[in-house]
């Protein structure tokens, strides 16, 4: 290209930074747009559950049956911790193009990249999101991949990797004993182990009924944990409807992925979500995908089958798993129809 010629952009954020209407690839077919006029915004769409609490393995036995997801205060990270995590994020992305495209990368089988929409490799609409994606356990592994800028990246986000990862544990150990299985079942079921992350970042978009941040979707780990900014913009399924899931300070949202509804024998549901965007203001949120490590063999457990309740899955390795995820692209229907039993 010439000197002075435009510049091609592969990521969103700066594209997005001087347009007045959404481009033709980011537009979804009419029948399946957001909607958004028919959300429902209640604040008590999802349970919140105190950690601290006596009777905390029933809360979550109730929230994962009836709801499949769950907010958690209580949860022993300190604010400090949470607030270091959210700024040095927002910081990241506030950088100038050149310094982020250092870790760019469309390949989604590379442990550290920053990527925009879903998979731009498979997928035929745009998701109106830019996203820094993290392996992070264990964490000596991975932290010499990870950005170095801003300064403190590092520190800020490992702290917060190993505070979430505890509490993980905690809740795959309550999920566990939620399903009358050992404490220790689900944790000693996903091999040595996997922790992700994402840090989402959604430019504001000036035509929001138009397209998604991410589209329907459920998550293909075990369990997920979500940091989020003050900007509403998470939606579960509850009812059939969607509900507006609107962010409460230092407290996270926690969802079954598909492996614990295979784990469960679908006692469990891994529940649709999806992301929404607006016009206002941009929005970050931080998934943390506790997840088997790729040899892993998943299988629903032994002590769930019976004979009211079949087994519902054949056993798969994770690292199965997760590329049929990425190379199915985001689909109401979810990965897991394709590890069904044959009955
Ligand atoms: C995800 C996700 C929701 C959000 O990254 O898998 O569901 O609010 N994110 O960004
Ligand atoms: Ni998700």
């Amino acid at each position: 290209m010439g000197m002075g010629s435009e510049k091609q952009r592969v990521l969103l954020q700066d594209l997005a930074s001087n347009m007045n209407s959404v481009p033709s690839s980011y537009i979804r077919p009419i029948s399946d747009r957001p909607n958004l006029e028919e959300v429902e915004s209640i604040d008590a769409s999802i349970p919140l559950v105190d950690l601290g609490a006596r009777d905390v393995v029933q809360q979550i036995g109730h929230a994962c049956k009836h709801y499949g997801f769950f907010q958690v205060k209580n949860h022993g990270i300190p604010d400090e911790v949470i607030k270091n995590m959210m700024q040095v994020s927002r910081e990241f992305f506030h950088m100038p193009e050149s310094e982020r495209l250092k870790s760019y990368s469309d390949d989604p089988s590379k442990s550290t990249r920053l990527s925009t929409s879903f998979n731009v490799k498979s997928e035929k609409v745009s998701n109106w999101r830019d996203f820094l994606r993290l392996h992070c356990y264990p964490l000596q592994d991975y932290l010499h991949q990870w950005p170095s800028s801003p300064p403190s990246f590092r520190d800020h986000v490992g702290e917060y990797c190993e505070r979430v990862r505890q509490v993980a544990l905690i809740l795959l150990q309550a999920i566990s004993q939620s399903l009358g299985l050992e404490r220790d079942y689900i944790t000693g079921s996903l091999g040595k182990h996997g922790q992700h992350m994402a840090l989402n970042y959604y430019p504001p978009c000036p035509q929001p009924d138009l397209t998604y941040g991410l589209p329907a979707h459920a998550d293909p780990n075990a369990i997920t944990i979500l940091l989020q900014d003050d900007v509403p913009g998470l939606q579960v399924v509850n009812n059939g409807k969607w509900v507006a899931v609107n962010p409460i300070p230092n407290t996270f949202i926690v969802n079954i992925g598909d492996q614990i509804q295979v784990l469960s024998n679908d006692r469990y549901k891994s529940v649709l979500h999806r992301a929404v965007v607006n016009s206002y203001r941009e929005r970050i949120s931080i998934p943390t995908f506790y997840c088997p490590s790729p040899e892993a063999v998943i299988s629903p457990a032994p002590q769930l089958i019976d004979q009211h309740h079949p087994c519902q899955y054949r056993s798969f390795t994770y690292d199965e798993y997760y590329q049929k995820f990425w190379n199915t692209g985001l689909a109401t229907e979810t990965c897991l129809d394709w590890f069904r039993a044959s009955m």
